[in-house]
This record gives structure tokens, C-alpha cells and sequence, in this order.
């Protein structure tokens, strides 16, 4: 099977590669237009590409890598409008609490379930989980609003989480959230400013 390293480099360099026995016909494919955008993917456009996505699991496979410690994000591809990642999820694992600082996100679990987790603004006190549901395997979910979340690996199944992100345009700088982050409110409203250092900007 070819490696996802070569892979990555055949579409950065953005070959046609349709001659090539060995050549992931299927991932390749559901790229190649991503180099062609002149403005992000709608969300209509991003249930499309993981619908693409969906049909090259084992191409997606080669990208596969997990971190013992934490979930690991696997860039396949990424341009100016897209950023498309293999999330790899080990029993218990978790991103921080985040938001999406206005970038469509699409979600397709490829293996495993995924639980989403929300939150919000109290207006005068710490975030307040508001609810939480399954994302199961084959399942797609898409999000454009800037929701505060996190996405776990809490199956009781044990299994591993395999999930394909794309973000667009790319997610460069989230929001991140302390686990006891405080919101000023005016008048009724919750603003962006947090009373603790706790939450900051991740550079992705
Ligand atoms: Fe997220």
C-alpha cells in the first residue's frame, strides 16, 4: 500500500496521476477540485467533499497516526480555502474545549463513535455543558456557527475513533477554553473576553 507520505506529496504537487496502477484513484479525486476554489466551501460543499472522503477509507487509512499521550491531527490537505485532517483517537482521548473562530467544520467518523460535547457562555459564571450527543461510524455532522465544544473518544465500546475534519476556510487559530473559563457579560450578553488566562489562541 503506498505510504501516506508519498500519498501527500502526489497531491501537493497536485499530480494527475489516473495512469498509475498503484495511484489512490478515489482520494485523489475527491481532492483535486479543492485546488481549483477561489472562496471556502459552503456547508452543502463540505457534506459533499466528506461524502467524496467517505468512499476512500483504506486510502485514508495510510494517514493513520495515534500519540499515546493525546489525539493526534493528521494533515492530508490544506490550501488558502480548506483544510481537510485524519483525527486519531485513542479510548479516553479529547480535544480541549474549543470554538471554531468562524470556519465551517464537517465531521465524518469514519471508524468508531465520536462524542460532541457543548457548552455555554453563563454570562456571569464558568461554561455550562449544554448538552451532548453520539456521532456514529459513517455518520457525517457539519457546523458553521461558532458552537463551544469538544469532541471526545468516549465510547464504552473501547474501540479506537478514526474521524476525517475539513475545515474551511482552515481552522489557523481556535479559541481554546479553560476547564473553569469565566465570561464578562454586558448587559445580558456574553462577550469574548475572558477574566482568566486559561483561554488563549491555538495556532494550528
Ligand atoms: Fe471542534
Amino acid at each position: 500500500m503506498r505510504n501516506s507520505a508519498a500519498l501527500s506529496q502526489q497531491i501537493t504537487q497536485h499530480l494527475c496521476s489516473d495512469e498509475r496502477a498503484d495511484t489512490p484513484r478515489r482520494l485523489l479525486g475527491s481532492l483535486r477540485t479543492l485546488h481549483e476554489l477561489a472562496s471556502p466551501l459552503s456547508e452543502r460543499e463540505v457534506r459533499e467533499l466528506l461524502a467524496s472522503l467517505s468512499k476512500c477509507t483504506s486510502e485514508l487509512a495510510t494517514f493513520e497516526r495515534f500519540d499515546a499521550e493525546s489525539y493526534c491531527r493528521n494533515r492530508i490537505f490544506s490550501n488558502s480555502f480548506v483544510d481537510v485532517l485524519l483525527l486519531c483517537w485513542r479510548p479516553g482521548q479529547r480535544t480541549p474545549i474549543h470554538n471554531h473562530a468562524g470556519s465551517t467544520c464537517g465531521v465524518y467518523v469514519m471508524r468508531g463513535e465520536a462524542i460532541e460535547i457543548g457548552f455555554t457562555a453563563s454570562g456571569m459564571g464558568p461554561l455550562i455543558p449544554s448538552g451532548s450527543h453520539a456521532v456514529s461510524s459513517g455518520e457525517v455532522t457539519v457546523s458553521s456557527d461558532n458552537d463551544i465544544h469538544l469532541v471526545a473518544n468516549y465510547s464504552s465500546s473501547g474501540e479506537d475513533l478514526v474521524t476525517v475534519h475539513c475545515y474551511s476556510p482552515p481552522l489557523r487559530s481556535m479559541r481554546v477554553f479553560g476547564e473553569g473559563e469565566t465570561f464578562f457579560s454586558n448587559y445580558g450578553e456574553a462577550t469574548e473576553r475572558a477574566t482568566r488566562s486559561g483561554c488563549y489562541h491555538a495556532e494550528l
